[in-house]
């Protein structure tokens, strides 16, 4: 894991973003792994800013969202297919069929489920995933106790998620209870995974998944055992590594270090 932390959001985000545009200008053809909720919504701006600039394409990229509610229709302002639509797919140029995002609405969701992981290996599996945390720890909507080696399939929230969540509705009780989720094993297949954090309420989740023991209770620990994964955060969400000194200390002398 690199841990990479910046003074603000709009600084991370900036950076995330240009990390992104770097792989696709590398591989145009890449499969990118979207994430939905408050954090990404940074580097959705920049990705779209440096589009409009005309310095990455998207012509050729293929995608694959983390996760959906289970029940809400496309249409609905808080289904991520109504998120992605808003604030990323509708301001650049991936072709409509080269866009997936779990069903919410499917009759039959294991079948869902196999074709979408299916589908992902048919394309060439995730070049660069990008990631969220929850407060729980959580990655998409792994859970606590979710098994690192699960593979998309329907997930029940946990009390914390929907507490969380809560703010994007109208009222409490209309979050949904059930999602569909890639698996933490789904996303340990991705080439690359970038997973951003900012603010002090992901403090905890944050030190846990970096420093703590690789285990179900913080799903996003399990990133210990990814080759390639750099964390992005802000100061606050930084705020509980004890490690904090060497990871300035490795920014800090990257520019000098051998290339490969
Ligand atoms: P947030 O959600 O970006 O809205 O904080 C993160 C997550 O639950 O993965």
């Amino acid at each position: 894991m690199e841990v990479c932390i910046y003074r603000a959001y709009e600084e991370m985000s900036r950076a995330a973003a240009q990390l992104v545009a770097d792989v696709l200008n590398a591989k145009p053809n890449a499969v990118l792994g979207m994430a939905t909720g408050s954090t990404p919504l940074g580097v959705y701006q920049e990705l779209v800013k440096l589009h409009q600039k005309g310095e990455v394409d998207f012509s050729h990229v293929t995608t694959f969202n983390l996760d959906e509610y289970v029940g809400l229709p496309i249409t609905h302002e808080q289904s991520y297919h109504h998120f992605m639509h808003e604030n990323f797919f509708r301001h650049v140029n991936i072709p409509p069929q080269n866009i997936h995002i779990p069903s919410g609405t499917t009759t039959n969701y294991r079948a869902f489920c196999e074709w979408y992981e299916k589908r992902i290996v048919e394309c060439g599996g995730i070049d660069i995933q990008i990631l969220g945390i929850g407060s729980d720890g959580h990655i998409a909507f792994n859970e606590p106790t979710s098994s690192l080696s699960s593979r998309t399939r329907l997930k029940t929230l946990a009390k914390q998620t929907i507490d969380d969540n809560a703010r994007f509705f109208d009222k409490p009780e209309d979050v949904p209870i059930y999602a569909i989720t890639m698996g933490v094993g789904t996303i340990m297949e991705s080439k690359r995974i970038v997973l951003l954090a900012n603010g002090a309420k992901k403090d905890q989740a944050v030190a846990a998944a970096v420093e703590g023991p690789v285990t179900s209770m913080i799903t996003a620990s399990a990133l210990q055992m990814h080759p390639s994964t750099k964390m992005f955060l802000d100061e606050p969400a930084a705020g509980k590594l004890k490690m904090r000194e060497y990871y300035d200390w490795i920014q800090y002398h990257k520019p000098g270090a051998p290339r490969v």
